[in-house]
This record gives structure tokens, C-alpha cells and sequence, in this order.
């Protein structure tokens, strides 16, 4: 459920007609809803409430400062791949200590800025990362938490971009190897074996692949308990899917119910780091219709925004709902292609849409809160979107549009 609903013909952001916030800010604008960010989060809290959890946000897939904030005041944690957005999570008043630290590739420099702050784990991908991070802990001069993510060899049935958990993926440790991996790393002292990491990837509609993971994860506890490796929690990643059109994901209810049957009384802190759950539903993106071209084959509906702020479409063929700020606008009742004007043949939005449009009716494309702006970039000199976060009756900026002129400011010309 989310917070943006027509009242009569007119479409709202919690309290606030969407259209008052093209009026103020203009578009292509993201509207976050922060009682729709606020509700998912508690969705998940809540329903690990009987075990020591950690509901740590996936920041890749909203980095905003005002959502992080949002966040990190219900006391949440943060999963991060970056020094960027490890400053980001600072800034906004996340607390380090609820920091996961993923990604196949940190630097040393990250990796030194994530021991300094003191993040709370380090998911490690790799033998090389790890006998890193154990030497840059040992020239700090402090004891690294780590989990190894391993790749159980489960398929996420999902889209093969946003699957990971395969072995031919690059992602994690075989989690055959990583008994041996772990056996060094418990044999290292600036190292801490904490716990065990896995995500088999992004928008699971289904249960069975998280299950089937947990089951091998749980196979590899028992294995390392053995060797006397004993480890504090397991993280399970990200992945629970959400509705985009007619799909009908679990909810994090049912997550936490079939996980914790699983687990029965073992005592272990179960780690989460969901992003589109709590994110992709709690934005939309509000572009207006520039021009309508008919042309033999289609119904083209030109707009202001493009792949360029939102990519899934044009990367993934990913579906999402297209839907009038106003429901009465008069105009054209057909079939339309949402097209942006890049310059791309894949520069599109959606396609065969029933809508009926006018010129300079504006659209809202749902589900965008997550991978949206994150994923936004500035091809053909195209200023990024603002985003603006809305409160009840209130809207705030929470980043500003940016300028042509900002696109070129740090480019410099031969002498
Ligand atoms: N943890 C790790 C290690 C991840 O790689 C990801 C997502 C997450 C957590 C969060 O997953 P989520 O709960 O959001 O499914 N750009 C794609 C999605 C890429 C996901 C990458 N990793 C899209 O727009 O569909």
C-alpha cells in the first residue's frame, strides 16, 4: 500500500495534489511519500520483532539524504556499496554501527574510511578482499567484523540482470569454497568472524529461492559450528519483490513468518537489506506530455522526462504504471508509446499505454522510488530531475533541479 491516490479525478501525494508540485518545483520531478517510506520500514521491523534484527536499507536504491534521514530517525541501518554512499548514510545521521558494508569491488580507501567510522560488518566477496581489509585493520590497528557472502547456487527467477546468487554470477564466495575461507579468516586476528552473508538477487516474487538459501546457509553454520566457527548472525540480503503491475509479491510478513519457521530456536540476529521494498513504491516520477505525434505505426507521447532519468524501462524492460495527474483532462483516448526526447530508439517510458492525453497533461510513473533517481544520468546534457519529499500536507525540496550550466562547471578547456 502507498500513499499516492486519487481523490475524485485528481491524483495526491499523502495530502498533496501532485499537480501543486509541478506547479512549485516543475518536472521531470521524483515525489517521495514519507508516511510510504515510514510504513514499509516498520512493515519489515515489525515482523522481525521476535528475534534480534537489523533492518538495514539498501541505499543504492534511493541515496537521497531526506529518505536516509527519514530512515535512520526510526533507527534503521544502512546497506552500502561505496565510500559515496557511506558519506551519504553519515550526513544524513545514520549511525555507523548499523552500517553493512557489500560490493565485489571496495578499495582500500573505503575500506579504511569503513573502519574508521566503525560500520558494523563488512560483506567480504572475495579471498583477496579479505586478506585486504585484515592487513589495512592491522595498520589501523583494529579488529574488522566480517560475514563472507556466499553464492549458494540458488536461481533468484528473476530478471537475469538483477540475479545474483548463480554460480556463473560474479558475485560472492561458492559457498563450497567458503568453508575453507572462513577457516582463514577466523585464523586472522584483525579479523572477527561475525556472520554470513547472501543475496540472490532483486524483485523475488516468490518465497522458494530465499528458502532454499536460507537452507544452505543454515547447512554452512552447522558445518563451521563444527569447527568451532561460531558466527552471530546471518544476513539474507535484499530481493523481496514489489508490485509493479499485477505481480503479487509476499509480504514482509509472510517473509519473516516462512524464515522464521526455518530457523526455529536457532538463536542467530537475522540481517536484512531491502531497497525496493521499502523505497520503490513510496516515489513516483511526474514528467508532462510536450507533444503528442501520431504517426502511422504509433501513438507517440512525447515527454519531458526520459531514459535518462528513469532507466528500468529502456534496461530492463521494466513495466510500470503510467497514470494521469487528473483523470478528466479531455484529449485523446488511445494507445501511446511515453517516449522521452533522447536520442535513443530505447528512449522510452512505456509502451502501449491506454490513456487519454492532451498536451501538457502530466503523468505519474508509479513505482519509482527505488532505482530511479539513483540510476539517472546526464546523458545528452540533460539536467537531473529535483526531487521533492512530501509530509502530510507539507512538500519539501529535497534536491534541486540541476542547471545546464552546473553539467560543465568542473570541465576545463586546453590552454
Ligand atoms: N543487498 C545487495 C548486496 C544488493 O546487491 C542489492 C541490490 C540489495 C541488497 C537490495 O536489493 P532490493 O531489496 O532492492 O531488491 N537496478 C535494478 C536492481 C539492482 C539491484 C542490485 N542489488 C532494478 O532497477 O531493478
Amino acid at each position: 500500500m502507498d500513499h499516492f491516490n486519487y481523490r475524485g479525478d485528481t491524483l495526491y501525494a499523502e495530502d498533496v495534489p501532485v499537480a501543486d508540485i509541478a506547479e512549485r518545483f516543475g518536472t521531470p520531478c521524483y515525489i517521495y511519500s514519507r508516511a510510504t517510506l515510514e510504513r514499509h520500514w516498520h512493515a519489515f521491523d515489525h515482523a522481525f520483532r521476535g528475534r534480534p534484527h537489523l533492518i538495514g536499507f539498501a541505499v543504492k536504491a534511493n541515496s537521497n539524504l531526506a529518505v536516509l534521514d527519514v530512515l535512520a530517525r526510526l533507527g534503521s541501518g544502512f546497506d552500502i556499496v561505496s565510500v559515496g554512499e557511506l558519506e551519504r548514510v553519515i550526513s544524513a545521521g545514520g549511525d555507523p554501527g548499523r552500517i553493512i558494508f557489500s560490493g565485489v569491488g571496495k578499495r582500500a580507501d573505503e575500506i579504511r574510511r569503513a573502519l574508521t567510522v566503525g560500520i558494523r560488518c563488512f560483506n567480504v566477496e572475495s579471498e583477496p578482499e579479505l586478506e585486504r581489509i585484515a592487513r589495512i585493520a592491522a595498520e589501523a590497528g583494529v579488529q574488522a567484523p566480517v560475514s563472507l557472502r556466499v553464492n549458494p547456487d540458488v536461481d533468484a527467477r528473476s530478471h537475469p540482470y538483477i540475479s545474483t546468487g548463480l554460480r556463473e554470477n560474479k558475485f560472492g564466495i561458492d559457498i563450497h569454497a567458503a568453508e575453507a575461507v572462513y577457516r582463514r579468516a577466523a585464523s586472522l586476528p584483525q579479523i572477527r568472524v561475525a556472520g554470513i552473508d547472501c543475496h540472490i538477487g532483486s524483485q523475488l516474487t516468490s518465497l522458494s529461492p530465499f528458502l532454499d538459501a536460507l537452507e544452505r546457509v543454515l547447512a554452512l553454520a552447522d558445518r563451521l559450528h563444527a569447527q568451532g566457527i561460531d558466527i552471530g548472525h546471518l544476513d539474507l540480503g535484499g530481493g523481496l519483490g514489489i508490485r509493479y503491475t499485477t505481480e503479487q509479491p509476499p509480504e514482509p510478513a509472510d517473509y519473516a513468518e516462512a524464515l522464521e519457521h526455518r530457523l526455529a530456536d536457532r538463536p542467530y540476529e537475522i540481517i536484512l537489506e531491502p531497497g525496493r521494498a521499502i523505497a520503490g513504491n513510496a516515489g513516483i516520477l511526474l514528467t508532462r506530455v510536450e507533444y503528442l505525434k501520431p504517426t502511422a505505426t504509433h501513438h507517440f507521447a512525447i515527454v519531458d522526462a526520459a531514459m535518462n532519468d528513469l532507466l528500468r524501462p529502456a534496461l530492463y524492460q521494466a513495466e510500470q504504471e503510467i497514470v494521469p495527474a487528473r483523470r478528466d483532462s479531455g484529449g485523446e483516448s488511445r494507445d501511446w508509446d511515453i517516449v522521452g526526447p533522447v536520442c535513443e530508439t530505447g528512449d522510452f517510458l512505456g509502451k502501449r499505454r491506454r490513456l487519454t492525453l492532451a498536451e501538457g497533461d502530466l503523468l505519474a510513473i508509479r513505482s519509482s522510488g527505488a532505482y530511479g533517481f539513483t540510476m539517472s544520468s546526464n546523458y545528452n546534457s540533460r539536467p537531473r530531475a529535483a526531487e521533492v519529499m512530501v509530509d502530510g500536507e507539507r512538500m519539501h525540496l529535497v534536491r534541486r533541479r540541476e542547471t545546464p550550466r552546473e553539467l560543465f562547471a568542473d570541465e576545463m578547456v586546453l590552454p
